[in-house]
């Protein structure tokens, strides 16, 4: 293939914009390229008419950008729907690091689907190594002054100059049509620092990117933009609602006619090494993607004609699928869960990406602010008007706001940021990844109606089947797990008898959403917490960490405490490391 490279192209230096030769971008450490903000009807493409749409230039463009230049990382920024398909064709010598939700300054009302209220970033990297820490102000709350975030009992362990940054951006907003937006140009760097030389490109003035045109059409390139699908074996027949099965999703399918769902809301397992009971998620990433993409097949029969689907994964699986999705379905829109994840990398994995399809052009169903299920309070509010920033989930705040009758709320678009994961035991059945059962009525609220027909095929203890049941809609639920599924049997059984099957079960439960390394859940004699502040106090005393004979001798409690309780010397003097929060600004 060759290339036209004798481009004028955009170069953003510190200081000002000038044109500079494609050798100078070579020679970056960092490219930050600047996607122009393609609508979903613009990546809309099929296998005739792709090698001319805009979607394919960029593709090329940015695939290009990566071949040609030695830079250690490519970032990239534009509309979430856009950044699968650079995912999909940028060179190899490139891994996927990362998938960043900025949020935006102002919503865009100007959709058919939920507002739109954010931006995305991708990060490739060619080296190893993770990203350096950027830290950023804890937020508070506007009512009570705590933090948004409860930490619980573990403010000790906090540290003055902030938290973490997560994978979605909300403490830095930009605007949509920002060509270079500093802020980030400055937290790109931050992040992947030392960075000697940065070259900002921007691809959203089309003349510019015309001159990019290339020659020869590259099919392989073609193929990764319209995957090609096989015809899926029909099935005739009616379908029955309410019902719950035990068995192997694929298996089940066989049994299901076409055309028959209205609605499904999937979330499958991730391929965490996640143990469900004896089926553990930990296939090839290869093999992974090719069950997803069986049993998609089986989704996009089963739905009616006019029939919706939304699929909840981890970032890295939403790229991967999502342009399969999009040449079996129609795209609709891609909803952010930031459901506020624990530090446990430099960047916390916090959001999980909804993406919607359509099997027909258009979504016949879509209650936005309207439902009259709901004609108002609280269960109205919490779909239609999540709690706005800055404002906590404490109780006791909440009922406070209540009293107060204080506007904490704003308008739903597609950043949901009101919804934390389930971590309390007390609200837990015994299933490692349980879907909040907000999420799932908002959902399910939003997109459909009374009878109509929902399917979840990996329904767990059956958080989508009882909200579709709560909600006098039909439901299929289909679990592979027995345990898992006569959970959600009895749970079924409890609605039908006028119950709450989310009250909470005070059940000790053995499985946790966490697949990093966590110490055994145990009993402790003596309280984590004052073994840690003992570490610290003796520290002060000691004008230094205490060594392990120090300790020995000079702790309050026998050594053996320490050892038993925590994973290794770091988490034992992590206190001595840290200031502390002050709750109240
Ligand atoms: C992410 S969890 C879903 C949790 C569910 N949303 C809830 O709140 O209870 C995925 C579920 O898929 C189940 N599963 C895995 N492979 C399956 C298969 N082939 N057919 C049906 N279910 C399967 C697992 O046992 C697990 O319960
Ligand atoms: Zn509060």
């Amino acid at each position: 293939m060759r290339y036209d490279i004798k481009l004028k192209i955009q170069f953003l230096s510190a200081e000002k914009e000038f044109k500079t030769p494609i050798a100078k971008i070579s020679a970056s450490d960092l490219l930050l390229i600047r996607l122009p903000n393609l609508d979903k009807e613009e990546i809309k493409i099929s296998s005739e008419n792709a090698s001319k749409s805009k979607l394919y230039k960029i593709c090329q463009i940015s695939r290009y950008l990566s071949t040609i230049s030695e830079p250690k990382e490519i970032v990239f920024l534009g509309p979430l729907h856009l950044l699968p398909y650079i995912y999909s064709v940028i060179d190899k010598k490139f891994q996927f690091k990362e998938l960043v939700a900025i949020k935006l300054v102002e919503v865009n009302r100007n959709n058919s689907f939920l507002p739109n209220e954010h931006i995305g970033l991708i990060i490739f990297s060619s080296r190893r190594g993770s990203f350096n820490e950027v830290r950023t102000p804890y937020q508070y709350c506007k009512c009570c002054k705590r933090t948004v975030k409860d930490y619980g009992s573990k403010t000790y362990l906090l540290r003055k100059d902030g938290t973490r940054i997560s994978d979605v951006w909300k403490d830095i907003s930009i605007n949509v049509n920002d060509v270079f937006p500093e802020k980030i140009i400055s937290r790109v760097k931050a992040l992947l620092s030392p960075v000697q030389k940065m070259t900002v490109i921007s691809l959203m003035n089309e003349e510019y990117c015309h001159k990019f045109i290339l020659e020869e059409l590259d099919n392989k390139l073609l193929n990764k933009i319209c995957p090609q699908t096989l015809p899926i074996k029909s099935i005739r027949g009616t379908a029955r609602g309410d019902i719950l099965i035990n068995g192997n999703a694929l298996e089940v399918f066989k049994k299901i006619p076409d055309n028959t769902v209205d609605f499904a809301l999937v979330d499958p397992p991730y391929n965490l090494a996640i143990k469900y009971g004896k089926f553990t998620d930990n296939m090839s990433e290869e093999d992974y993607l090719t069950w997803c993409k069986s049993w998609l097949d089986q989704i996009f029969r089963t739905l009616k004609k006019d029939g919706i689907f939304t699929l909840v994964n981890i970032p890295k699986w939403s790229l991967e699928l999502f342009p399969y999705l999009q040449q079996r379905m129609n795209f609709q829109g891609w909803i952010v869960w930031d459901a506020w994840g624990y530090p446990s990398k430099r960047i916390i994995p916090a959001h999980y990406p909804i993406l919607c399809f359509s099997k027909g052009s258009k979504i016949n169903t879509f209650n936005y602010k309207s439902l009259s299920e709901f004609k108002s309070g609280i269960e109205f509010d919490d779909i239609f008007y999540p709690l706005d920033y800055g404002y906590c989930i404490r109780s006791s705040c909440m009922n406070k706001r209540t009293t107060k009758m204080k506007k904490d709320r704003r308008d739903l678009s597609d950043l949901w940021t009101d919804i934390h994961r389930i971590r309390h035991n007390s609200f837990r059945y015994n299933h490692p990844t349980l879907m909040p059962q907000k999420l799932a009525k908002r959902i399910i609220s939003v997109l459909t109606k009374p009878e109509d027909v929902v399917l979840d095929c990996f329904n767990g203890v059956g958080t989508t089947t009882l909200v579709a049941g709560k909600l006098s809609r039909k439901y299929v639920g289909i679990e592979i797990n027995r345990s898992y599924y006569e959970t959600s049997l009895s749970r079924h059984r409890l609605l039908s008898e006028g119950k709450d099957p989310f009250e909470k079960t005070r059940a000790k439960s053995t499985s946790k959403n966490k697949w990093y390394h966590l110490v055994k859940h145990q009993k402790y004699s003596i309280p984590k917490k004052v073994l840690q502040l003992d570490v610290k106090t003796l520290a002060t005393k000691l004008g230094h960490c205490p060594t392990k004979s120090e300790l020995r001798k000079h702790g309050k409690y026998p050594i053996k405490y320490y050892y038993d309780n925590f994973r290794d010397w770091a988490e034992i003097t992590v206190a001595t490391r840290r200031t502390g929060l002050i709750k109240r600004r």
